[in-house]
């Protein structure tokens, strides 16, 4: 398959420097594609079949540690494979050769934050309980929890025989029919945001994951993702709530 991808984008995600950086790299003339040196910006590559260098040197992506923040779509697996033949979210990255996997899952119907890397290391980091990564939803539920319903969920209630643990909770909205509310867990038991909400008698309809720790999508499209820069990735360890909520 030829994917073409932005020269400064394929930079970045070889880890040769941040996207800005690669901007100022490919300006003062430092990056050759095929032997020619391109300083303008926005040059379309296809680093399958093109040899890029900086400084002389080949730039390959087959070494780097790459972190990616993807908005996943609802309606993809994030599996590497699906005997169902359902779409899987690392079809939606394109020109990166690493092999990504996603850091923990995400439901066929949920959609957000979710990220990518081909760093075990990490990807553990953020799933093992220890390090205690938030994890914040914005779900959609049937009805109007009650402000004691809310208290239940975040000071924790009995699911499948064990205790969740202590979760923030706050309502940002009511529709007719349905409340929005965020809430912020460390677990990552399976499917543990819609259970919770079942076992109080408001069953998700619709499930969106905004960040891990500070780390949030913000203006990320949907089905759209970003390099991660090593700032992003510190935001994802920051443990203390950002706003006031229902525990807090
Ligand atoms: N909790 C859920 O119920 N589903 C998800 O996809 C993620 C967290």
């Amino acid at each position: 398959m030829n994917a073409t991808i932005r020269l400064q984008k394929y930079l970045a995600g070889c880890g040769v420097a941040s996207r800005r950086k690669a901007e100022e790299i490919i300006v003062e003339g430092r990056v050759s594609v095929d032997g020619k040196v391109i300083t303008a910006m926005g040059a379309q590559i296809d680093p399958a079949t093109q040899e890029i260098r900086l400084d002389g040197k080949l730039v390959t992506a087959h070494d780097a540690l790459l972190y990616i923040l993807l908005n996943k779509p609802q309606g993809y697996v994030t599996t590497m494979s699906d005997p169902q033949g359902r779409p899987i979210v690392t079809s939606l990255l394109s020109g990166i050769k690493a092999r990504l996997f996603p850091v923990g899952r995400l439901d066929l119907d949920t959609e957000g934050a979710l990220i990518l890397t081909n760093d075990g290391e990490l990807a553990q980091k953020i799933q093992h309980p220890s390090y205690e990564v938030t994890k914040t939803y914005e779900a959609q539920v049937l009805g109007r929890p009650s402000e004691k319903m809310l208290q239940r969920l975040a000071q924790g209630i009995l699911l499948e025989g064990k205790m969740t643990a202590p979760a923030s909770l706050m309502l940002i909205a009511r529709q007719s029919g349905t409340s929005s509310i965020r809430i912020t867990i460390h677990e990552g038991r399976k499917r543990q945001v819609k259970k919770m909400f079942q076992a109080i008698g408001h069953p998700v309809v619709h499930l969106k994951r905004i960040a891990y720790g500070h780390l949030f999508l913000q203006g990320l499209a949907t089905g759209k993702y970003r390099f991660l820069t090593p700032e992003d990735l510190k935001k994802i360890f920051i443990k203390k709530s950002l706003y006031k909520t229902i525990n807090s």
